[in-house]
């Protein structure tokens, strides 16, 4: 049998929810990595210091014990935000980014940015203090394409601030395109993306071809071939600047299977074995361990894990579970499309 032995991962970005969500979901993510950044898009969302202690301490009750996991907390930028409060957060250790939601970007970011200039005093603090901003790299503007958003994020909102704040540790979240890949790549310093799973396997087929699939719905939206190519070149580069960030994001089948289905896909359950077929295909499983484990908390200033996981590749593919099930009814796992071969001993 064919194994790969890696640091443990650490997942750069991931929907934990709330209440039976998030009892139903933590140990998945638990079992698999070391650390994840956790989202902070609850209603009402994490806004202070205060909200992610307590978040914290629901999201340690709800891990298995046993699972050695450490939860990396954000707070949601708003306008009303105080910068005394993010950095006391930050100096404290409970704090490890904050996240810029444009508003209505994406689920449950109404109380996110419209007015990057009321939140200038919070990214200068934090461009101060060496405190990172996680972009939902989307506008808004409904006159743009969905398809285009991205692109046009960075030309509009990131690019000017950029030039305004060049010490801001930015980590511009999910990139979907090329256009996403090559900003980071022309930045030397201070910039960082994450990449999902699911955007390295499907493109906007997998949602809209020979029927509508809400099962590969989320935000931002898959794009053509050509980007997601992009992104697997990105992701088994080595290129530190790119590391895992899921973007798990349960919500309930019936919430995704109706006239206006939520977005976000579920892959924590099968994450690793997904990617390992990825970088096997692209010849690159030697940068697996670079992207889930190393380059993220190089970022992050953080030192990698030092325990190790073992990843197996097996004759006869893995039965993956297909729906997680919660107190509240079912979550449709991520279906990759391809058999799954590996697996995490
Ligand atoms: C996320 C969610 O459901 O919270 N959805 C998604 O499609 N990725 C929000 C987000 O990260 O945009
Ligand atoms: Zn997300």
């Amino acid at each position: 049998m064919k194994t790969l032995t890696i640091r443990r991962p650490d997942d750069w970005h991931v929907h934990f929810r709330d209440g039976e969500m998030l009892r139903a979901v933590a140990s998945d993510t638990s079992a698999d990595f070391a650390r994840a950044i956790i989202m902070p898009n609850l209603v009402p969302p994490v806004v202070t210091t205060a909200d992610a202690a307590s978040y914290r301490e629901r999201i340690v009750a709800a891990v298995p014990p046993g699972h050695h996991f450490t939860p990396l907390m954000t707070l949601y930028l708003t306008e009303g935000t105080d910068a005394g409060d993010v950095e006391a957060g930050f100096r404290s250790g409970l704090v490890t980014a904050v996240k810029l939601y444009p508003a209505g970007a994406t689920t449950n970011s109404q109380s996110g940015v419209r007015d990057i200039d009321k939140v200038m005093p919070v990214l200068e603090r934090m461009a101060e203090i060496g405190m990172t901003l996680c972009v939902h790299g989307e506008v808004t503007d409904p006159s743009i394409d969905i398809f285009d958003r991205e692109a046009v994020f960075i030309e509009r909102v990131l690019q000017p601030l950029r030039a305004r704040l060049p010490e801001l540790r930015i980590v511009m979240e999910h990139v979907t395109t090329k256009d996403g890949v090559d900003y980071v790549r022309s930045q030397d310093r201070n910039t960082a993306a994450t990449l999902t799973t699911h955007h390295l396997i499907i493109n906007r087929n997998a949602i809209l071809a020979g029927g509508i699939r809400p099962h590969y719905y989320c935000l931002p939206v898959a794009k053509r071939e050509e980007h997601r190519l992009a992104l697997r070149g990105a992701a088994t580069s080595g290129d530190a600047r790119f590391f895992l960030g899921t973007d798990s994001a349960p919500h309930l089948d019936p919430l995704k299977e109706c006239a206006c289905g939520c977005a976000g896909i579920y892959s924590s359950v099968n994450t690793l074995s997904c990617l390992a077929h990825v970088f096997e295909e692209e010849g690159a499983l030697d940068k697996l361990e670079a992207f889930t484990s190393l380059n993220g908390p190089t970022f992050y200033r953080l030192a990698p894990n030092e325990a190790r996981v073992t990843l197996e590749r097996h004759e006869t593919p893995w039965d993956y579970p297909r729906k997680r099930a919660t107190a509240e009814g079912d979550v449709t796992v991520f279906d990759p499309m391809f058999p799954l071969h590996w697996t995490v001993a």
